[in-house]
Parts: C-alpha cells; sequence; structure tokens
C-alpha cells in the first residue's frame, strides 16, 4: 500500500505565524493522525516559503539581510508546530541547499526540453499575494481586489514556462478526477478559470530587482519566481524517497488554489514527467471582523497565548469543532 503523503501549505515568514496559520497544521494534523490510527502509514510534511519580494521588503523594513531575517522568523514557525503538537514527519525551508537542488535540476530539465523560453513581459503584479494579475482580475469598477494589496505595473526580460501548452490537458485532468479538488464545488472555480486562455508562466525576476531567490540555473542574471520555487517543496522534500510521489493530500487555504495549486503545479508536474498530485483540499479563512486574518495587514491573533492560555487541546478542538472544512 502506499504511504499516505500529506502536506501543509509553506507559510510565508514575512512576520509572525497566526490563528490562520495554526489551523491548517491543526486540521492537517488532524487528518494525518486519523490516517495512522487506520492503519495508514503516513508522511506528513510542513515548512516555510522564504523567498520573494515580501520576505525581500520585510527583511529591508528591519534593516537586515534576507538570509538573517528569515533565520529569525522560520524558527517561530517550528516552534508553532511544537505547541501545537504537530505530528509531522520533515520540516521544509526553501532556503535548504536541498530544496534549492531539486528546484534548479526541475527548471534546467524544463529549460532542455523547450519549455522555457525568454520574452519580454509586461502587465500587472501584485506583491503581496506574489502574483501576476490579468485584466479580468480586476473588480467591475476597474480597481484591483483587496486581497491583492499594491498592484504596480512592470515591463522588463523574463522567462517564461509554457503553460497554455497544458491547458486543454488539465480541463480533461480535473473533469476525469472528481476527487482531485476538495470541496467539490471548487473544482468549477478551477474550470472557470480555465474556461479562459490560459498565458504563460512568468518564472523568472530580473537580479536587479529582485535578489533574494534561488538563480536559474541556465541564466544567474534571473532568479526564480517564488510560486515555482515554493511548490516544488513539496517534491523537493521526498525527492530522495522515491516510493512517497505522489502526494496524496495537499492542504492549503482557498487563497492559494487558483492558480498556483490547481493550475501552476499541476502542469509544472506534467511538463516534467512526474505524477500530479492524488488530491487538494482547500480550506476557509479564519477572519476577524470581516477581514481575512492576515500578516500583511497586521489584522490577526497570537494562536500560541491561547494554548498558554486554555491548553493545546482546547485549542485544537476548537479550531476543528468551530470551524466547518471548506
Ligand atoms: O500563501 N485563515 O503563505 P501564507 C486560514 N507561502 N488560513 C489562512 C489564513 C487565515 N486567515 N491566512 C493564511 C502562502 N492562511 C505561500 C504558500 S505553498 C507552496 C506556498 C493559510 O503564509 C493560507 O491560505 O500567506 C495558506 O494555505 C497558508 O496559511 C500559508 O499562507
Ligand atoms: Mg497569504
Amino acid at each position: 500500500m502506499k504511504t499516505f503523503y500529506i502536506t501543509t501549505a509553506i507559510d510565508y515568514v514575512n512576520g509572525s505565524p497566526h490563528l490562520g496559520h495554526a489551523y491548517e497544521k491543526v486540521l492537517t494534523d488532524v487528518i494525518a493522525r486519523f490516517r495512522r490510527m487506520m492503519g495508514d502509514d503516513v508522511y506528513f510534511l510542513t515548512g516555510t516559503d522564504e523567498h520573494g519580494q515580501k520576505i525581500q521588503q520585510s527583511a529591508r523594513a528591519r534593516g537586515i539581510e534576507p538570509q538573517a531575517f528569515v533565520d529569525q522568523i522560520a524558527p517561530e514557525f517550528q516552534e508553532m508546530c511544537r505547541r501545537l503538537e504537530i505530528s509531522n514527519d520533515d520540516f521544509i525551508r526553501t532556503t535548504e541547499p536541498r530544496h534549492k537542488e531539486v528546484v534548479c535540476q526541475l527548471l534546467q530539465q524544463l529549460f532542455d526540453k523547450g519549455e522555457i523560453y525568454k520574452a519580454e513581459y509586461q502587465g500587472y503584479y501584485s506583491t503581496r499575494q506574489e502574483q501576476f494579475l490579468q485584466e479580468k482580475d480586476r473588480n467591475e469598477d476597474g480597481t484591483w481586489p483587496e486581497i491583492f494589496g499594491e498592484v504596480s505595473e512592470i515591463t522588463e526580460s523574463n522567462y517564461f514556462f509554457k503553460l497554455g501548452a497544458y491547458q486543454q490537458w488539465l480541463i480533461d485532468h480535473i473533469k476525469a478526477n472528481p476527487d482531485f479538488i476538495y470541496p467539490r464545488y471548487r473544482a468549477k472555480q478551477v474550470l472557470e478559470f480555465l474556461s479562459e486562455p490560459l498565458n504563460d508562466l512568468c518564472i523568472s525576476r530580473p537580479k536587479e530587482r529582485l535578489a533574494w531567490g534561488i538563480p536559474l540555473p541556465f541564466d544567474p542574471d534571473f532568479v526564480t519566481y517564488v510560486w515555482f520555487d515554493a511548490l516544488t517543496n513539496y517534491y523537493s522534500a521526498v525527492a530522495d524517497k522515491s516510493d512517497l510521489w505522489p502526494a496524496s493530500f495537499h492542504v492549503i487555504g482557498k487563497d492559494i488554489l487558483v492558480p498556483p495549486h490547481a493550475v501552476y503545479w499541476p502542469i509544472m508536474l506534467k511538463a516534467c514527467g512526474l505524477p500530479t498530485p492524488q488530491s487538494i483540499l482547500a480550506h476557509g479563512w479564519w477572519s476577524i471582523n470581516g477581514a481575512k486574518m492576515s500578516k500583511s495587514t497586521g489584522n490577526f491573533v497570537e494562536p500560541i497565548e491561547f494554548v498558554d492560555q486554555f491548553g493545546v487541546d482546547a485549542l485544537r478542538y476548537f479550531l476543528i469543532r468551530e470551524m466547518s472544512v471548506g
């Protein structure tokens, strides 16, 4: 029987962990513990996402180097897992050599196969979501939805991954695999996104604008786009354990389903000739006064204070009991 390989998203270390992060760890831990009790062999991965513009900006704001900054914050996430009694088997940080090596291998492989090309990019970018935007992402009144934070227009030479070539394959894959996305109704949201032509994905940033990333193996003047880097963690962490891939279950929040996990990730794997994950579970958000709890806005509560006050079991029970999954 194949090992049940389950993952959480890897958290950005641009600020301290909050209750939303705690929720995702506990939810994933409950599923992992349940599967172990049912007799499954379980492998549970979590970790931190440590590159990109958002991290570089946060480090600058504190006047320290990005590496020193992430080395300060990542242990807070590890400590949160310990205090929440999360039963993870491994904790991956994207600044670790074992991760960077695999990212470079996949990039080189795609470049050699002609799946990556260089061109000029002109468009909109959300640093808060580390995401390229399109006209269709705007509100009806022309403004950008609040979730994107500050949006800037950029023009620059970059490397692109031929995402568009796999659009029909992905549509067919989603339709043929009803267990690919949970809750099932969210598959509709993915198919809706795929009903418009899929643009190729810009997978690089010029080093002079963003230095904090993994240099492209075929052009050291550029660093890897943080989502290409981050998604690869699920594979890089187990690249030396060949029986674990593909992942059985990715647990993530609804804000990062479309497009990163439901579109970029399966296509990246397909293009690399690797099997795609079995299922992705997109959960909802913990909010305060109607707004998503978030590091970027400073609108959040600390989970560990609740552990101190009420005990870990009470907090875990509350998180799972009070939120209906999805
Ligand atoms: O998105 N309620 O990192 P992140 C519930 N690094 N879940 C929440 C939440 C809230 N208020 N706020 C955040 C990233 N989350 C990327 C992921 S994966 C290859 C890279 C969830 O720190 C969020 O939905 O912004 C995501 O699943 C996780 O916490 C990390 O969010
Ligand atoms: Mg976020």
